[in-house]
């Protein structure tokens, strides 16, 4: 998709997003108040804001083998991590929104698909002390340079698995209890993404809260999106245009869509 049909999109989203005042459902509504309005700036961002910064003055440059869907930005495989920080990572206000989201459900067990920098993985693991945080990442020297981080930080609650999400993710999903939260932000294209989130749905729990990354980056992952909401499992959606959200509750009788401003 051009960088211009994403844009009328994204003005389409702004037109038609709801907000507080158009909200009925007191779950989606508490939602909305405490993720998407809440401006509170945990102790945790700063640190978090200090490693975004020191990252976006990285002159160092990396060899990336892109096992994914590509990339919109780069055009060749020799990166400088600034132009990583600044481009390929998810931004302040969406890695805030993930911290808050983890914090508020304090999922036992994480899995994020696209470790790249490890920066998300930080907002998830410092948001969730006491969950495990697993984050898979196919280019080595990404990798690496996310593992030096996580050890800067002291974060010992992330396990890093290099490989190809494709085996590593079927691998772990064997060894792990349950999905309570999965972050879905690599290998943006239709095949893969719904093969995850089919391979994932053997570990949700009702609790479970499943995110996806660039829902309109491509029509094959505007159409993965929209079959993934229609999924019968799934009771809750939520559509933030740059993320999408899905709930499995049964609490929730009525299948329930909401496109939110943010
Ligand atoms: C958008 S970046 C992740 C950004 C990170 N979550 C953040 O916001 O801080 C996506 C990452 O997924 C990795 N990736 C894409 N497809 C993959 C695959 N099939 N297997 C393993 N890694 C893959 C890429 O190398 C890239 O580093």
């Amino acid at each position: 998709m051009s960088k211009t049909r994403l844009a009328l999109k994204y003005l389409q989203y702004k037109m038609n997003a709801c907000t507080d005042h158009d909200l009925h459902s007191p779950f989606v509504y508490n939602l909305y108040t405490e993720l998407i309005r809440n401006k509170h700036q945990y102790y945790d961002f700063e640190t978090l804001n200090q490693v975004r910064n020191q990252l976006l003055q990285n002159n160092t440059s990396l060899l990336i083998e892109d096992l994914g869907a590509g990339s919109k930005t780069f055009h060749n495989n020799r990166r400088y991590i600034k132009d990583i920080a600044a481009h390929g990572i998810s931004q302040k206000k969406y890695a805030e929104f993930l911290y808050r989201l983890a914090n508020k459900f304090a999922p036992a067990t994480i899995v994020e698909l696209g470790t790249s920098l490890g920066l998300t993985t930080l907002y998830l693991a410092k948001a969730c002390p006491r969950s495990r945080v697993y984050t898979i990442e196919g280019s080595e020297s990404l990798f690496n340079t996310a593992n030096s981080i996580f050890s800067q930080q002291k974060q010992t609650n992330i396990e890093t698995i290099r490989g190809n999400f494709d085996t590593a993710f079927p691998e772990l999903l064997k060894s792990i209890p349950s999905l309570d939260l999965l972050y879905i932000d690599g290998n943006h294209a239709y095949e893969p993404t719904m093969r995850y989130f089919e391979s994932a749905l053997s570990k949700k729990t009702n609790s479970s809260v499943f995110i996806f990354d660039d829902i309109y980056w491509s029509p094959g992952m505007e159409k993965a999106w929209h079959e993934i909401r229609q999924h019968p499992e799934v009771t809750l959606s939520l559509d933030l245009f740059y993320i999408g959200i899905i709930f499995f509750r049964k609490e929730q009788k009525q299948k329930e869509h909401f496109v939110l401003r943010y």
